[in-house]
């Protein structure tokens, strides 16, 4: 197989505390390059298949390839993971275990055609499904100046948000911002001297901003915690399985908190255990070998 493009994070931990057993239905709500999947596909064999679900259909064609390579049974649906619920309720298939990875895979931010990367030029697209509706660039030139400053704010925590905003809809009046490396100067423009002194580029913030104002991740988190939520409180004739494990990967302290709160709500009704109290984070190993892993949190938690 080619370089899959990208390291899965937390993965023994994530088998361990998910624990998928023979014969049993995993859904991978963000299948990616298929690292979690592969491990996860041949865990449950015999008779066991991953579901993977991914807006990108470039990882999802090599995420196939991969797992059904190393011998486990797959399914590949193009969708956001939104859908996911409706679709298994439509197959009338439960899931026993369910694995969310949330994000972006190194090898879409490695592609400066992507645009996610100050890193490199490439057009300000962002797009997690390149076939989507909204780029980026079309997001900068439709969005108010508060909208601009509210969503770095918010998505990016940056302080200077209101400063970054004002420069950019200053700039998009004489040109567009249609390419990484306009966007990535108009805010180290808006830093001014501070850049210098700031520990991360300066840019770092707006682009995470940028991206999950794009694809919605925060909105998408919450239709699917929504609908774990609903089926928790069914019991019965739902998308989950009766004990089913959730485990959910986040990268962002916005997303951390919305899955926090979720399970220990769903504790607190009686309607599921945690198995992590805490997040569960890399190790200092893991942290070397893959940056990606140093913010990655980990929640787990199994109905009844
Ligand atoms: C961190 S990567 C997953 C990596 C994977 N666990 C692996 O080990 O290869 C996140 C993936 O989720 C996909 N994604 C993000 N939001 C999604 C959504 N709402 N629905 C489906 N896929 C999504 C991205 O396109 C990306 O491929």
């Amino acid at each position: 197989m080619t370089d899959p493009g990208h390291i899965p994070v937390l993965l023994d931990q994530v088998l361990n505390l998910l624990d998928p057993q023979p014969g049993e239905f995993v859904v991978d709500c963000t299948v990616g390059r298929g690292g979690h999947a592969e491990h996860l596909a041949g865990a449950v064999q015999p008779g066991g298949w991953v579901f993977g679900f991914d807006l990108d259909a470039d990882n999802l064609a090599f995420a196939e390839q991969r797992v059904q390579a190393a011998g486990g049974a797959f399914s590949a649906v193009h969708s956001s993971f939104v859908r996911m619920p409706q679709v298994l309720r439509d197959r009338q298939v439960h899931a026993d275990m369910v694995l969310a990875d949330l994000g972006f895979s190194s090898n879409q931010m490695d592609d400066p055609q992507r645009g996610f990367s100050f890193n490199a030029d490439g057009p300000l697209d962002m797009r997690l499904d390149p076939s989507g509706r909204t780029a980026a660039a079309d997001l900068i030139a439709a969005m108010t100046e508060r909208e601009l400053a509210d969503a770095i704010f918010q998505y990016g925590e940056d302080p200077y948000a209101r400063r970054i905003a004002r420069k950019i809809v200053q700039s998009r009046v004489r040109e567009p911002i249609r390419t990484t490396a306009q966007l990535a100067r108009l805010v180290e423009e808006a830093y001014g001297p501070r850049a210098r002194s700031s520990r991360m580029h300066p840019a770092t913030r707006t682009f995470m901003a940028m991206r999950i104002a794009v694809n919605d991740e925060l909105a998408a988190l919450r239709s699917l915690l929504d609908d774990i939520t609903r089926a928790a409180g069914q019991r019965e004739g739902t998308w989950l399985a009766a004990k089913a494990r959730v485990g959910i990967i986040s990268f962002h302290s916005l997303e951390d908190r919305m899955v926090k709160q979720t399970f220990a709500e769903l504790e607190r009704r009686e309607l599921a255990t945690r198995l992590t109290r805490r997040p569960v984070t890399a190790t200092e190993q893991e942290a070397r070998a893959n940056p990606r892993a140093r913010s990655a949190k980990l929640r787990v938690m199994q109905l009844g």
